[in-house]
């Protein structure tokens, strides 16, 4: 929660930003201006990890690609760290591979923790606040073998990693981020199946989440016990969840139900200490209370949802959730490649809004499009910080926000697919060249400006003049 002391800083900061509204888009004084990666999709060279395995299956990601070198980071960091100087970020979000540093149960890999010692390091000496995550998506093989996150025991092996960590690269970081996007991790590995541990078993997926949870709750506590100092949080993805038919009662029940599992049930346990579930009721969870001292919102989209009513009727017991809802968007948005939902950037701004009971300073630890050509992302850029700013106005608390990804990256199911490509550079991935795109440019000038002049937007998008300074040209 937010102190009074704190508040009133806060509130100047905002007074001081609003003053020159008029005149642009300005961001609070120390606003931390980032980009995101995880170790997975841009380190390279991953052997051991859960991912790693499905990649050789073969049957799970776009063209059966593997991740192989990625970017390359595990060889050579040095040159992105460099870029995101040129873009004139103050923050980077990276996460930590588990299996690096634990590659076997009960030994630690010192040259993999001096590694990430160096990365950190390195950030810092280029100015960059780091924000380290600890699991993004990846468990250890070993950690897979002994049942992954169903193993009663996996927030123990989770703790001790985290302790590992912290009392190793503790002093050079301060913003830590537990687990990235629990549910999506869920919702891929449990339920659709298309992650690993490709099992789509509702006891398996409930085992798995109060597990998750738990985890987060035990990392929570270790972390401010090696450093009290430290900020902790979880990176939330969160998803616009609409009626398909607004007038019609099953679709906007399936979207009020949708949205409370996906968006609201893990925030409440991590801040409350307790969920509500259906056919299970209140759970209740140990020492969880208050284990965020932010959250983190991962916002990319909005989907339309509704019920499938005669599936309901005829399916006494319906697995999937396919079963029951339907999803998609609509022809009158525009929207991602394949199964992407719609490009809507108020969603960020609904988003924000629907946080603001918990009371806490939030961080945009994600945001971004995937847009294979560059022509539609300097306009999501542009239009999803002007509802950054709005709700700044309006009183939230947000701290800083990171551009999903610095740089083209392995995009899980979707590989190398053209499509999916989500960087401020682009990587070309038989030669590891990189090339600034336009909303790269525009990126760095925001950053350097910590806002949106109008002029920017003259050069980069005209045609929101009138939408964002009430003005055109
Ligand atoms: C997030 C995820 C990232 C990245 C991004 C783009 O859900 O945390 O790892 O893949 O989506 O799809």
């Amino acid at each position: 929660m937010l102190g009074s002391g704190e508040e009133a800083i806060w509130n100047k900061m905002r007074a001081n930003s609003s003053e020159k509204q008029a005149k642009s888009l300005q961001f609070p004084e120390g606003f931390l201006w980032g980009t995101a990666t995880s170790a997975h999709q841009v380190e390279g060279r991953q052997t051991n990890n859960d991912w790693w395995a499905t990649e050789q299956i073969g049957g799970y990601v776009f063209k059966d690609q593997k991740a192989g070198d990625a970017c390359d980071w595990w060889r050579d960091y040095e040159g992105d760290f460099n870029r995101m100087q040129d873009l004139k970020t103050n923050a980077h979000r990276l996460s930590i591979e588990w299996s690096r540093v634990q590659p076997q149960p009960g030994y630690w890999s010192e040259p993999a923790l001096q590694r990430y010692r160096e990365m950190i390091l390195q950030l810092r000496k280029r100015g960059i606040e780091p924000m380290v995550t600890l699991h993004h998506f990846t468990n250890p093989l070993w950690m897979s073998v002994l049942g992954g996150w169903e193993n009663e025991n996996s927030p123990e092996y989770f703790e001790a990693y985290v302790r590992k960590v912290v009392s190793e690269l503790g002093d050079l970081a301060n913003l830590w981020c537990t687990i990235n996007e629990p549910m999506v991790l869920l919702a891929q590995g449990y339920l659709m199946g298309s992650w690993p541990p490709h099992n789509t078993s509702v006891y398996a997926l409930y085992q798995a989440g109060l597990n998750l949870i738990k985890a987060h709750g035990r990392a929570y506590h270790a972390i401010h016990e090696i450093n009290p100092e430290a900020r902790v949080g979880i990176a939330k993805h969160m998803v616009v969840w609409r009626p398909y038919r607004n007038w019609m009662p099953s679709d906007q029940l399936a979207a009020r139900m949708i949205n409370r599992l996906s968006n609201r049930v893990l925030l409440d346990a991590v801040v409350k200490g307790e969920m509500k579930i259906p056919l299970r009721g209140k759970v209740k969870f140990d020492n969880l209370e208050g284990t965020l001292d932010w959250i983190g919102i991962n916002y990319y989209q909005r989907f339309r949802v509704g019920l499938k009513l005669r599936n309901l009727i005829g399916k006494i017991f319906p697995r999937l959730p396919a079963d029951i809802f339907y999803h998609g968007t609509s022809p009158d948005y525009q929207k991602g490649p394949g199964p992407w939902g719609e490009i809507y950037a108020e969603g960020l701004y609904d988003t924000l809004q629907s946080v603001r009971h918990y009371g806490l300073p939030v961080l945009i630890t994600e945001n971004g499009i995937p847009d294979r050509t560059d022509i539609h992302r300097p306009r999501f850029i542009i239009t999803h910080l002007h509802q950054l700013w709005k709700a700044i106005q309006d009183g939230i608390p947000i701290e800083g926000y990171y551009y999903w990804s610095l740089v083209d990256n392995f995009e899980w199911s979707e590989g190398y697919n053209p499509d999916f490509r989500f960087g401020l550079y682009g990587v070309d991935f038989e030669t590891q060249k990189r090339t600034l795109k336009t909303s790269g440019k525009l990126y760095a000038e925001i950053c350097r400006n910590n806002g949106i002049a109008p002029e920017l937007i003259e050069e980069y998008d005209p045609a929101l003049l009138e939408q964002i300074f009430d003005r055109s040209l």
